[in-house]
């Protein structure tokens, strides 16, 4: 069969590429679909080249745009594709606005659609990504939950067992396959960072940089913490261009965005994460660090119940005073059930049988 697998944004790349692997390990004909969404070197290029991802069979180059530029431009260069190469499916990942374009192009020419960490509800209609989520697992076929929560979630809105898979964290996958290499990496080395010795950060939702108020709260928050371990602070775009209005407190280092393998092994060593990600929710649960998530609500509830997370919320007071606690009393590492690094396999194995199948569950 011949498979469309759609990536657009930074944490698309490491979800695509253990399906893209497990897919043409068993004979499919897979055509990697970038539609351009993040293009810099530092938000694309250096995941390439550091998962060992081919280059893009087809590029959209759609770029940025508002939230209905953006779907509108994904969705006026990809429909022409699926003309063109009448695939058998669509596979898309996460959350972001490629995710839901892409999907919604698919279902529409009647394409059978394949969500990859279906399920996920933050339960926050604010987030975009919870209006993507929703919506493209409401598109697809086939549901490819990372966790049991997921599985709940959508039992409870009313989707059929047989469009439902239990099939473990793709980003668990690529993680494990690069650890080794991860470790290797001399990223604590050139930002002069000893392991255990200093804090890891990331902040990029628009609740938490859109407005400076917020954003200039969570900074003091985190310069306090930078008055017990240094906070190395690697800079998505959106926030770089906030941060010009926002005073920096001592403490608080900048950096570029990171490449995979050296934010991984940012991640491993640091003592604690503070972030907003979804993504390193994850990454830091199954490497056993302690992770306070900068949210008041959170998609990946498992990370809180079976890993390492703290969902401590936005207000400065709360973030410093968990900090400390934290710095003196780890939570213990746990690991949930399917984060094993075979969930592109069983992802490829459940989508090939059901495109094999005679009769196909669809959505009602
Ligand atoms: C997007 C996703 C978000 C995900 C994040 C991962 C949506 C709605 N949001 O957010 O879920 O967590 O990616 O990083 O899909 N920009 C650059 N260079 C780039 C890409 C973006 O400068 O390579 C700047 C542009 O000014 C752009 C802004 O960042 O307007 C926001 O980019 P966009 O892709 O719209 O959203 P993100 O905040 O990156
Ligand atoms: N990541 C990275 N460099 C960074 C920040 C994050 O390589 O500077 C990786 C991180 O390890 C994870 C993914 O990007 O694999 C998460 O993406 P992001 O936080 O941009 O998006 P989210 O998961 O919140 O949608």
């Amino acid at each position: 069969p011949r498979i469309l697998l759609i990536a657009g944004a930074r944490p698309n790349f490491m979800k695509v590429k253990p399906v893209l692997d497990a897919l043409e390990n068993r004979g499919a004909e897979v055509v990697l679909v970038h539609t351009g969404q993040h293009y810099d070197a530092a938000m694309n290029d250096v995941f390439f080249a550091d998962l060992g991802l081919r280059p893009p069979d087809r590029h959209l180059g759609t770029g940025s745009g508002s939230h209905a530029e953006q779907t509108a431009r994904v969705m006026l260069a990809f429909e022409p594709l699926v003309d063109e190469l009448t695939p058998d499916a669509v596979v898309v990942v996460g959350d972001v606005t490629s995710t839901l374009a892409c999907g919604l192009v698919a279902a529409k020419a009647g394409v059978p659609v394949a969500h990859v960490e279906a399920g996920l509800r933050s339960r926050d209609w604010s987030m975009p990504e919870e209006v993507n989520r929703v919506l493209t697992d409401r598109l697809s076929d086939l549901l490819f939950a990372p966790s049991p929560d997921g599985v709940d979630n959508l039992r409870a809105e009313g989707y059929h067992d047989d469009q439902i898979h239990l099939a473990g964290n793709v980003m668990i996958d690529t993680l494990f396959a690069n650890l080794d290499r991860a470790l290797a990496s001399d990223a604590l080395h050139r930002h002069g960072l000893s392991p255990g010795g200093y804090a890891l950060a990331t902040l990029h939702r628009p609740a938490n940089v859109d407005d400076t108020g917020m954003l200039a709260g969570l900074l003091r928050a985190l310069g306090e913490v930078a008055r017990d371990v240094p906070v190395v602070l690697p800079v998505h775009p959106r926030t770089a261009a906030r941060l010009e209005q926002v005073g920096l407190p001592d403490g608080i280092r900048l950096v570029p965005p990171a490449g995979y393998l050296d934010f991984i092994a940012l991640q491993a060593s640091a003592r604690l994460v503070l972030t907003d990600s979804g993504g390193v929710q994850e990454e830091t649960t199954a490497l056993g660090v302690p992770c306070l998530t900068l949210r008041d609500s959170t998609e990946r509830p498992i990370t809180i119940t079976e890993g390492t997370n703290i969902l401590v919320g936005r207000d400065p007071d709360r973030i410093i005073a968990t900090a400390r606690r934290v710095l003196t009393d780890p939570p213990p590492k746990r690991a949930p059930a399917l984060w094993d690094g075979h969930a592109g396999e069983r992802i490829a194995d459940a989508l090939l049988a059901l495109l094999a199948a005679p009769s196909r569950p669809r959505p009602t």
